[in-house]
């Protein structure tokens, strides 16, 4: 089973706008998904209480509650991690996952906070073995804009505890097309094909990464 955690202790930065279009991405292809809540907030559960009977069906899991375990027998899991998530529950949700995916919003603000989250993410032991891979994304950027571009600067510019790289994949736009499908729990890979287009675009990198090998702990 696949299991992608979205990831950012910062509040806003997207974490449940890029889990669920992932899980309605994987639906969409045929795979059976899951979408696991970490938030109390139930963000993504009321995402799925949205979703018409008539789309692919996503698992509903809320995660939140102590214990929860993950479905087995789905082929994807998509993991929404709350805001604040910091020291042993950082570990803790971190060594559920394959994969990490990192939302990062262009701002001064979110720049520093996502500095100082990476910071201790790294000091994960799991990340620092390279038993999760990670990855990050810029969300909710306005293309062309002096902040898009300085974040996408310094993700670039970004390394691994090992000394790699770690991979910026995409550069997200902002975009109300995210909120129009939300309404109706779709993800954009289900919705208004014309004028999603380019989101699905911007999504590419990030998709192609998640179903190659280079994503997965060796
Ligand atoms: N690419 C985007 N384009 C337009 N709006 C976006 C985009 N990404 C996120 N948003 C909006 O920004 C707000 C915050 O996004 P979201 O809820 O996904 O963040 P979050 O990290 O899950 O927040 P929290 O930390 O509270 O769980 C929401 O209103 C969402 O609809
Ligand atoms: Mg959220």
């Amino acid at each position: 089973m696949r299991t992608i955690l979205v990831l950012n202790s910062k509040g806003g930065s997207g974490k449940t706008t890029i889990a669920t279009n992932l899980a309605g991405y994987y639906a969409d292809r045929g795979s059976s998904v899951a979408l696991a809540d970490f938030d109390p907030q139930g963000s993504s559960i009321d995402w799925l209480a949205a979703r018409g009977d008539d789309r692919p069906a996503i698992k509903s899991v809320e995660a939140f509650h102590s214990g929860a375990r993950l479905p087995s027998g789905v082929d994807v899991t998509i993991l929404d991690a709350p805001a604040r998530t910091h020291g042993e529950d950082l570990g803790a949700l971190v060594r559920r996952a394959q994969t990490v995916v990192i939302p990062v919003v262009p701002s001064p603000v979110d720049l520093r906070a996502a500095e100082r989250f990476l910071d201790e993410l790294f000091r994960v032991k799991a990340v620092e073995k390279g038993e999760v891979k990670v990855a990050t994304i810029a969300n909710r950027a306005r293309e062309g804009s002096l902040a898009a571009t300085e974040l996408g600067e310094y993700l670039e510019g970004l390394k691994l505890p090992s000394g790699k790289k770690l991979p910026f994949l995409a550069l997200i736009r902002a975009s109300v097309n995210y909120l129009r499908a939300a309404e109706r729990g779709l993800s954009i890979f289900e919705f208004a094909p014309m004028a999603t287009a380019l989101d699905r675009e911007h999504w590419a990198p990030l998709t192609r990464w998640l179903n190659s090998p280079r994503s997965l702990p060796e």
